[in-house]
């Protein structure tokens, strides 16, 4: 890395001096080389819901909404590697990085400088094995930013600063540190089954032995051998972020939707107009 690497922390918490922001910076501590750390949370930033109208795949490719989320997309583009890390919050990560996804088709304006960032990420959660869906919600972050992912873990502890009182903390955030600046995949858990397509461990079991990765949707099947559950998986025939190549495909498949929508619009009207009127809103009074 040169002198002038950026590692961008990227918390997922609210909470100041809290487990996510300090487990970021032993990640950058345990760095060997020369880095500056930037620090972005997420949950106080003012990111709305995308407004679907898929403006930003057309023309300048920009989000039209003028928030907080190009300040963080700009922070994503100049940093040369991250971290994401965030708390269990009701089994998932915390809504803040979800608002940030949530506008990513506007990623698709920037892949040459978003794909391939070296990025790790990390769970923290407060009762051990609470975690639920929270590492594989803080794998897709760097999945769906394009970043290549070296590494990741569940940490536990609830009171701000637990996450570093016992050692493993410290080590997670060494393996972390060295995965940054090692290239090459993330090396798997031993006995631990893994996607064969994309590596991640979260899975839904589908009828006949089939599974499906939930981090790269791949399929494949899965099977006791020796004592032990191991899984195949295979990309599909709609490969998700697997390569850039296809990221730019899904773009252009995207982008195709117009005219896919233009050509069936008189029959979607009809099914959609029957619909009108059913049911009563409820809205806030904003006077
Ligand atoms: C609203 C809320 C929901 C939480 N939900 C969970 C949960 O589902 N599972 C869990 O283990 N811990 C849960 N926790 C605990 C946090 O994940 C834990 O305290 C974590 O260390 C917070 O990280 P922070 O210090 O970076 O904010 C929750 C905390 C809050 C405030």
């Amino acid at each position: 890395m040169s002198s002038s690497s950026i590692l961008l922390g990227i918390i997922g918490s609210p909470r100041k001096h809290g487990n996510s922001e300090i487990l970021v910076k032993e990640i950058y501590r345990q760095l060997s080389g020369d880095w500056e750390l930037r620090l972005m949370r997420l949950p106080e930033m003012d990111i709305r819901p995308c407004r679907a109208c898929y403006q930003c795949l057309f023309g300048e490719m920009k989000c039209i909404q003028d928030d907080d989320f190009h300040i963080a997309l700009d922070a994503l583009l100049e940093c040369s590697a991250y971290a994401v890390v965030s708390p269990a919050y009701l089994l998932d990560a915390n809504a803040g990085l979800k608002r940030f996804l949530d506008r990513g088709l506007a990623f698709y304006g920037h892949v040459a400088a978003l794909w391939g960032k070296p990025a790790v990420a990390a769970a923290i959660a407060g009762i051990e094995g609470m975690e639920g869906r929270t590492k594989l919600a803080v794998e897709g972050f760097v999945k769906f930013t394009m970043g290549d992912l070296r590494g990741s873990t569940v940490l536990y502890g609830a009171l701000p600063g637990e996450v570093l009182l016992g050692e493993r903390g410290r080590s997670e955030a060494r393996r972390l540190a060295q995965a940054i600046e090692k290239p090459g995949k993330e090396e798997r858990v031993a006995g631990v089954p893994a996607c064969s397509v994309c590596g991640a461990d979260s899975f839904r079991f589908l009828p006949d032995g089939r599974v499906r990765c939930l981090l790269c949707s791949s399929t494949g099947s899965c099977e006791w051998r020796e004592g032990r559950l191991t899984v195949a998986t295979q990309p599909g025939d709609h490969p998700f972020f697997h390569t850039r190549e296809s990221v730019l495909e899904h773009a252009e498949w995207l982008r195709g939707m117009k005219d896919r929508f233009l050509q069936r619009r008189k029959e979607l009207k009809a099914v959609v107009q029957d619909y009108a009127g059913v049911g009563t809103w409820i809205k806030p009074d904003r006077k």
